[in-house]
């Protein structure tokens, strides 16, 4: 009886979800539970229906806000401005940095400022201005103030410096660009670079000889701006709000195109999945250029109206005692975060907090129970999503290791897939009639969404640049004429619909006939060396097949013992695991997202003449890693040199 009943609300949920006509769900149902023997049915049925009724309950809350939204032409600026009403003196931000508090009133007073200098200044709807500076209140009042006038900030990586940078100001089109005094030598560095219409403001006080000729000093300008509420655009809901730059991990920063509905709809989803409250308190320690911490996070602020505290760098020391001081009680986190606080050692304030939610994605599995018994973490929020895709998944359950699940019972309310691909080359396997093969439990396949353009909730508005665009998109992946979402992402579902994340591609090469996993060595070498950042990967050696293993490690005090390491990894690891060449370098560079960069190391290789780093080379005879001076690279190179 109770499962009937549940059968019957959740077909309704779903209707009201897809709009798919009765006979079709309940097809679907039957074809399942005939094809899967009724007897697995029940189990996969009994196991998930909590599950996958709160996720469709979550989709139709945020879709018919979305339609709400859409319907009365709101804006995020609306939806803030609706939230300053409701509570205008709780605290929304509180940076860390200075203690600074700021009420929604406040926040709204400092974006009204700035909307209304802007516009005074000429800058109108549709127009760009880039916003370079690290993490701070203000930095959200600009872009806030920005969009109250329809003008669109691009958020810039405020690690770039010289091309990279000027590349982002470029392909932004922007009229201004806002920095903060913090990136005054950077600026300076690129401004030659730069057109001369483009305007500069400085945010905050500095020498005037620091800064490139003509900057403008922002804080003195903005405080004999009006605090009223600027005119409204008449913008809705589809227009843009700002452009977020995705670090990819090949090539120059992409520009993706976030507009107000998809803002929402991440803060949304999360905010409903995730059963955050309006008394919660995010302790946001990611950077505001980047979509985790500006709209994961600060989302639940301005469009939410939670406290968030803002901390303008992760650090792993100052962790809970930032949580304890400011009574957090969601923490995000992102790529080695997680690793980082458990190298810390034990203190007793990591226990006395009452955080009890971490958001983010990358967690490991491997660490995943670690991490929450040691810090008392109940929840971990784990999602995926990119900001320029619409196929965000979420572990809604505290389903160890998972990043995110898709209905077993009806799996076409989400229209997501994994799709069976090439591991090797990420091209999509297609059966003869031309059309992708869904995956089934337990096999690896890439992930992929459906794009229907009518559905504002699904929409993808790509990157600014359309060849860019373009190449994220293929076409008959679910059935003839349509088009999908390719996430270059491979992961694996398991029975019940929970989904897996797999290596990224290219993180596994071949050594001597097997496959070598890059993660898996990275984390016993990092466990061999006491928990030292290790990046792994294969270069290429002439006249050998595949490619070698190379492990850079960060070895700041030059302490790493080369010989004990050699020992102990033969306990370790296979043969044809252990990497054949060690480069010890006093840090391992990481992205603005706390991921390892690897490009730059691979390319460099093993070459002496590039590397000014100790380098060695694995001496199989000998059983021990040997200097790799130039003369032992000229053996490798002419193949004198056994690996
Ligand atoms: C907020 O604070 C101001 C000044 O402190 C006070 O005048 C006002 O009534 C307060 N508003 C609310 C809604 O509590
Ligand atoms: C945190 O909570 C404690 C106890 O409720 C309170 O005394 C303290 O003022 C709070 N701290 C902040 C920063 O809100
Ligand atoms: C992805 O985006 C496209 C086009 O914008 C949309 O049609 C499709 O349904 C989306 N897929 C998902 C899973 O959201
Ligand atoms: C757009 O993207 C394509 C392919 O990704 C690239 O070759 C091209 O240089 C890009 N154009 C700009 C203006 O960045
Ligand atoms: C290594 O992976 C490839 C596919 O990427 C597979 O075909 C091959 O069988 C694997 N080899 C071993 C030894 O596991
Ligand atoms: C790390 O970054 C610095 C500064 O950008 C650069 O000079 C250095 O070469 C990088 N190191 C590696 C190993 O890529």
């Amino acid at each position: 009886m109770l499962r009937a009943a549940s059968c019957a609300s959740l077909l309704l949920l779903l209707r009201g979800a897809v709009g798919l006509p009765w006979f079709q769900t309940v097809g679907a149902v039957l074809v399942f539970y005939f094809g899967s023997g009724g007897w697995k049915f029940t189990r996969v049925f009994c196991k998930t229906i909590g599950r996958d009724l709160h996720g469709a309950f979550t989709l139709v809350r945020v879709k018919l806000q979305v339609k709400k939204h859409l319907r009365e032409k709101n804006t995020v600026p609306h939806i803030f401005s609706a939230c300053v009403k409701r509570h205008p003196n709780k605290t929304a931000l509180i940076f860390e940095g200075t203690g600074a508090t700021w009420t929604f009133k406040e926040l709204d007073d400092f974006s009204n400022s700035v909307a209304n200098f802007l516009h005074a200044e000429g800058f109108r709807c549709g127009d760009v201005v880039a916003l370079f500076m690290e993490n701070c209140n203000e930095y959200v009042g600009l872009w806030l103030g920005m969009a109250k006038i329809g003008v669109e900030a691009a958020l810039i990586n405020f690690n770039l410096r010289l091309d990279a940078l000027e590349h982002c100001f470029s392909v932004s089109n922007s009229k201004a660009v806002v920095f903060g005094k913090e990136m005054s030598q950077a600026m300076s560095d690129v401004h030659s670079m730069m057109g001369k219409s483009v305007r500069l403001f400085c945010f905050g006080e500095t020498d005037a000889s620091t800064i490139p000729l003509n900057t403008e000093f922002l804080a003195p300008l903005l405080q004999s701006a009006s605090r009223l509420p600027p005119q409204d655009p008449g913008r809705g809901f589809t227009d843009k709000l700002f452009y977020i730059y995705t670090s990819g991990t090949t090539g120059l920063p992409k520009a993706a195109i976030v507009v107000h509905s998809r803002y929402f709809r991440m803060a949304a989803l999360v905010f409903y999945g995730f059963g955050m409250r309006s008394d919660d308190v995010v302790y946001d320690c990611l950077p505001l250029y980047h979509s985790a911490g500006n709209i994961v996070g600060m989302g639940q602020c301005i469009l939410n109206g939670l406290t968030v505290v803002i901390k303008k760098k992760f650090s792993a020391s100052r962790f809970w005692d930032d949580c304890a001081k400011y009574n957090c009680t969601i923490v995000q986190y992102i790529g080695e975060i997680c690793r980082y606080l458990l190298n810390q050692p034990v203190r007793e304030v990591e226990a006395k907090h009452r955080v009890r939610m971490a958001l983010g994605n990358g967690l490991r599995p491997a660490i995943w129970q670690e991490f929450v018994s040691r810090f008392h973490v109940p929840q971990i929020a784990e999602f995926y999503g990119a900001t320029e895709c619409n196929c965000s998944l979420g572990n809604f359950d505290n389903n160890v290791g998972s990043c995110g699940f898709n209905s077993r019972i009806l799996p076409f309310v989400y229209p997501i897939r994994l799709m069976k691909v090439n591991e090797d080359t990420m091209e999509l396997i297609r059966s003869p009639d031309g059309v992708c093969i869904p995956c089934q439990p337990g096999e690896p396949g890439q992930l992929v969404g459906r794009i229907i353009q009518t559905d504002p909730l699904r929409r993808f508005d790509g990157y600014v640049n359309e060849s860019a665009t373009n190449k994220k998109i293929a076409n008959n992946v679910f059935k003839h004429g349509d088009m999908a979402y390719l996430t270059g992402d491979v992961l694996v579902m398991d029975e019940l619909g929970y989904m897996y994340f797999r290596d990224r591609t290219g993180d596994t090469f071949r050594w001597k006939g097997e496959n070598v996993s890059t993660t898996e060595v990275e984390g016993t070498l990092s466990r061999l060396l006491g928990q030292a950042d290790v990046v792994v990967y294969g270069v290429e050696v002439p006249g050998t097949e595949g490619r070698a293993g190379m492990a850079s490690v960060a070895d700041p005090n030059h302490e790493s013992d080369v010989e004990k390491f050699a020992r102990d990894l033969k306990k370790a690891l296979p043969g044809y695991a252990h990497p054949v060449f060690l480069r010890l370098l006093p840090e391992v560079n990481k992205t603005g997202t706390y991921k390892f960069q690897k490009t730059d190391m691979r390319k460099e290789g093993f070459n002496p003449h590039l590397v000014k780093d100790a380098l060695y080379v694995l001496d199989t005879q000998q059983g021990k890693y040997i200097p790799l001076d130039e003369e032992v690279y000229d053996r490798i190179q002419s193949g004198k040199f056994k690996l």
